[in-house]
């Protein structure tokens, strides 16, 4: 096993969920019942990996208190034999897995907050996960990923197609084919308007990079916005190594747009055993 260490960049402001991202992370806004971090660190553990690694910003308390032992929860749960809630519980940490906080002392980008890993890292392959992007996929996208990651031993990352007019908003990609769902990536721009966009390959919140990468974005002066950019850091891995774009097999929700969260909490409830069949009969019911 190759990819062992996970980074959640969890520092960013999330002012478009203002006034409830006030005083708690974007990333513990539930879909139905659960955190969109723990939608993606349950992705992170499918493929394999087990140190998980949060780079925190000032809301760092709820994330940090979600991964650990609720010893007054779990005991009141096992005195009032509520084995599925206390199995529930038990389950947002795995024995086997590790979890590590580490400080963004300032909002400088997203290659900024991925460098902030590096220490615990080292000199591994590891996996970048967005978790505001919910990705829905079987296997699951990372999981994937990591399988591409082994195969081309060069990191991977996850695309999809976007419309013309959403360039501006993602990391965009050109490249040569290089199998049914591979591009051998040539160029990587940070947000281009659509008169200039190479593509219309998106990246989506899914990388599996390899250590260098670190060298690279420890080397870019501000981007886009100010920022320490990843994609900026990316671009300077290609000058060195092959990077290859993956179609994943699977569905995103945009989860840091409100259009994308209400999307994500009606699909998924629509789609679960317990909540499903009331709820769509509750929708039909709104004729709208
Ligand atoms: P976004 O671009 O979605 O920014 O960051 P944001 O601040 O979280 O949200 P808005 O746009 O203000 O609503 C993409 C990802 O990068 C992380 C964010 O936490 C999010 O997971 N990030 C961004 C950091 O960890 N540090 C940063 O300096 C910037």
């Amino acid at each position: 096993m190759l990819v062992r260490h996970a980074i959640f960049p969890v520092a960013g402001l999330g002012t478009r969920f203002l006034p409830a991202t006030k005083a708690l992370p974007k990333e513990m806004l539930p879909i139905v019942d659960k955190p969109l971090v723990q939608y993606a660190v349950e992705e992170a553990y499918a493929a394999g990996i087990r140190q998980m690694i949060f780079v925190t910003g000032r809301h760092k308390r709820a994330i940090e208190d979600h991964f650990d032992l609720t010893f007054e929860l779990e005991d009141a749960l096992e005195k009032s034999n509520k084995a599925d809630l206390l199995a529930l519980v038990r389950a947002v940490k795995p024995d086997d897995m590790d979890c590590v906080f580490v400080r963004q002392p300032k909002a400088l980008g997203l290659g900024h907050a991925v460098l902030c890993g590096r220490h615990v890292v080292g000199d591994h392959p590891f996996a970048v996960l967005l978790p505001d992007d919910l990705m829905i996929g079987t296997p699951p996208v990372l999981a994937q990923m990591v399988a591409q990651f082994e195969a081309k031993r060069a990191s991977i990352i996850a695309v999809q197609e976007v419309p013309a007019e959403h360039t501006r908003r993602y990391g965009i990609v050109a490249g040569n084919a290089a199998g049914e769902r591979l591009v051998d990536i040539t160029r990587i721009v940070e947000k281009p308007a659509a008169e200039v966009a190479p593509s219309r390959l998106g990246v989506a919140g899914r990388y599996v990079l390899t250590p260098r990468v670190f060298d690279e974005i420890a080397n870019q002066t501000r981007g886009v916005g100010g920022e320490i950019q990843l994609t900026d850091g990316i671009a300077g891995l290609l000058k060195h190594e092959k990077v290859f774009a993956y179609r994943y097999d699977g569905k995103r929700y945009d989860c840091g747009s409100k259009e994308g969260f209400l999307q994500a909490n009606v699909e998924l409830a629509l789609a679960s055993p317990e909540l499903g069949p009331e709820f769509r009969a509750w929708l039909k019911a709104l004729k709208i």
